[in-house]
């Protein structure tokens, strides 16, 4: 859509005044008329890794979620203050995994026996608490770009893995990249008791996957697959490993939001593309490509827009701007000091890893 000309003058004007005090981040599933304000765009990794790069920024406005703005505090100094536009923008996938579920979930692998050998690794989408738990019990932060490298180092470290919160991630890490079986894993319920998983299944397995999911993501389908390989001959399937293990399976190219970028960029004029990923990001990359002759279309669409990224709009990023221009900080996301220890050491494990 195209943005309100008057608030993208009012938009820049802010940003010109706060020159160096403010650095601006933007996801990749924002909104085109805010992430044109960006200083750095990424993906989920990117932006943690780039999060400091800017230590003589006052302010880093973070357009993108509520997790990715608390990475971003956790990993920069406490002079820094990090602000999200609208502090309504969360992540549904992030919400199923609660602290006193997972405290409740470790009291379960810890009287079934296993939890000696359970190593945690939670994926970026995760409240600070649950990075603060991943680090305490000697776990790791994963990005989709990193799954496994993540899970390789887990398992030099222990047995077992209990990846939270998303059990697609999980799985598809596991069964594509590390030669696991479906079978090797099994999936914890927060909402059973014991998680509906017996002391023997718990044993038994190799992932512990949380039972949490994307909501855009998981709505691809095995059926939109084959619908555009029907409608589209020679198309290539490039999908975000949030997705089902059976769509992933059914693709022809998994990866994150930077991986997609970078593929597309690679990818020769004439080729044809069906992308399963958040529309705002395949809208851009569709036209973007058209002029380099490379079809992009979204895999499927009654799929829609992640309805939280899109809080973060114009408007919201004007008040933020020109609140900030004028002296008064707005919408801080600042974690607790005993929760960003932890939490900073698990996410230091991911940025560390090879
Ligand atoms: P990436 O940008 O790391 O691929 O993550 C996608 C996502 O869902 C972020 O919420
Ligand atoms: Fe969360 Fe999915 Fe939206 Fe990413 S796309 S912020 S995982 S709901």
């Amino acid at each position: 859509s195209p943005s309100d000309p008057d608030l993208v003058e009012r938009a820049r004007a802010a940003k010109e005044k706060l020159g160096d005090k403010v650095f601006v981040l933007g996801h990749h599933y924002q909104r085109d008329e805010v992430i044109q304000f960006a200083d750095v765009t990424g993906d989920s990794f990117k932006l943690a890794r780039d999060a400091a790069a800017r230590p003589e920024a006052e302010y880093i406005v973070f357009c993108g979620v509520h997790f990715m703005a608390e990475s971003a505090d956790i990993l920069t100094g406490d002079e820094q203050k990090v602000v999200l536009p609208d502090l309504a923008a969360g992540c549904s996938m992030a919400d199923m995994a609660t602290a006193e579920q997972v405290a409740e979930c470790w009291d379960v692998l810890t009287e079934a026996g296993v939890a000696e050998q359970v190593v945690p690794v939670s994926y970026m989408n995760s409240s600070a608490d649950i990075k603060a738990f991943t680090g305490r019990h000697g776990g790791t932060i994963c990005t989709s770009s990193n799954a496994k490298r993540a899970l390789e180092w887990a398992f030099e470290q222990g047995e077992k893995v209990l990846f939270l919160p998303d059990q697609h991630l999980g799985r598809n890490t596991a069964v594509r990249d590390m030669g696991m079986t479906l079978e090797d894993c099994v999936l914890y319920n927060p909402h059973k008791p014991n998680g509906g998983l017996t002391a023997e299944e718990l044993r038994d397995a190799k992932m512990i996957l949380w039972r949490g999911h994307c909501s855009v993501h998981g709505r691809f389908s095995v059926e939109s697959v084959e619908d555009v390989r029907a409608r589209i001959p020679g198309v290539n399937v490039l999908v975000h490993p949030e997705c089902k293990h059976e769509v992933v399976a059914a693709a022809d190219q998994v990866g994150s939001t930077e991986y997609i970028i970078k593929a597309l960029e690679a990818a020769p004029a004439g080729s044809k593309w069906a992308i399963g990923t958040e529309l705002n990001l395949v809208r851009r990359l569709a036209n973007r490509f058209a002029a380099e002759d490379k079809e992009i279309v979204f895999l499927d669409k009654t799929v829609c827009f992640c309805s939280t990224m899109n809080r973060i709009d114009l408007p919201h990023l004007v008040w933020t701007l020109e609140s900030l221009a004028e002296g008064n900080l707005v919408n801080r996301i600042q974690v607790d000091p005993e929760t960003e220890k932890f939490a900073k050491l698990a996410l230091e494990r991911m940025l560390a890893l090879p």
